[in-house]
């Protein structure tokens, strides 16, 4: 039998489980994977690594168009490159994770990154799940399914902190939520709750439940049309 291919979107801020859950969701199902924060660090990395004032708005814009960002969408191997070079480990740096909301908040660099967003998840074979702050409400307002996740500061900070040797849980907590503001009040498609997206907060559930839960949407949906 055929499947439909599905489009599904995953919205939320930082330490609500977004990546893990993501990337299993595809595996699971069989679709491709799109980690749009990455694309994001990764032309703030390239800014940094060119010398480009990122607190110069202007300057950023100017510098827009230059790199050249590919992402791989398989979800057990995501992978992503500037100019050809794999930059997966450096842009999870606290240099690129201080500056990525500055360059993210320049419109030209949403317009470019929104348009390789938009022609990746059109071209997936079988249907992809991105992930991200905007992917409901802009980048594909016309996705099958739409999901925002939740967690309460404390249950973000933790995790965050578990996934940092030797971070500080109270210093965690403060730089995201610094970052949250930041994503949640610049004007050009903060990080929002779509109208029609499912709100899951995933505070007291494991990753395996919220897995699950975001799989029975997938299948719901696939099974409604
Ligand atoms: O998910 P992440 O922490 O890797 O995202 C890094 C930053 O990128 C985040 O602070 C805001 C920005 N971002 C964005 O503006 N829009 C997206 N769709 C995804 C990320």
């Amino acid at each position: 039998d055929t499947v439909e291919s599905v489009i599904v979107a995953i919205d939320g801020p930082s330490g609500t489980g977004k990546s893990s859950t993501s990337k299993a969701v595809a595996a699971k199902l069989g679709l491709s994977y799109l980690d749009t924060g990455a694309q994001y660090r990764a032309i703030t990395w390239w800014m940094i690594d060119n010398g480009v004032d990122v607190g110069d708005p202007a300057a950023v814009a100017d510098a827009a168009g230059k790199p050249v960002i590919v992402s791989g969408t398989d979800p057990s191997h995501p992978t992503i490159t500037v100019d050809g070079v794999d930059v997966s480990g450096p842009i999870r740096t606290q240099e690129v994770t201080s500056k990525v909301s500055a360059v993210s908040a320049v419109p030209e660099i949403r317009a470019r990154i929104t348009d390789l967003q938009r022609s990746i998840a059109a071209t997936a074979p079988h249907g992809i799940v991105v992930e991200g702050r905007d992917i409901g409400t802009t980048v594909l307002p016309d996705a099958d399914l739409k999901i925002f996740l939740t967690a309460s500061p404390e249950a973000r900070a933790a995790r965050r902190a578990g996934e940092i040797k030797g971070a500080d849980v109270a210093a965690t907590r403060e730089a995201l939520v610094r970052r949250d503001a930041a994503d949640s009040s610049r004007k050009t498609s903060p990080l929002a709750k779509a109208d029609d997206a499912v709100e899951v907060d995933t505070t007291d559930l494991t990753l395996q439940q919220v897995i699950e839960c975001v799989v029975t949407f997938v299948e719901e949906k696939r099974a409604a049309t």
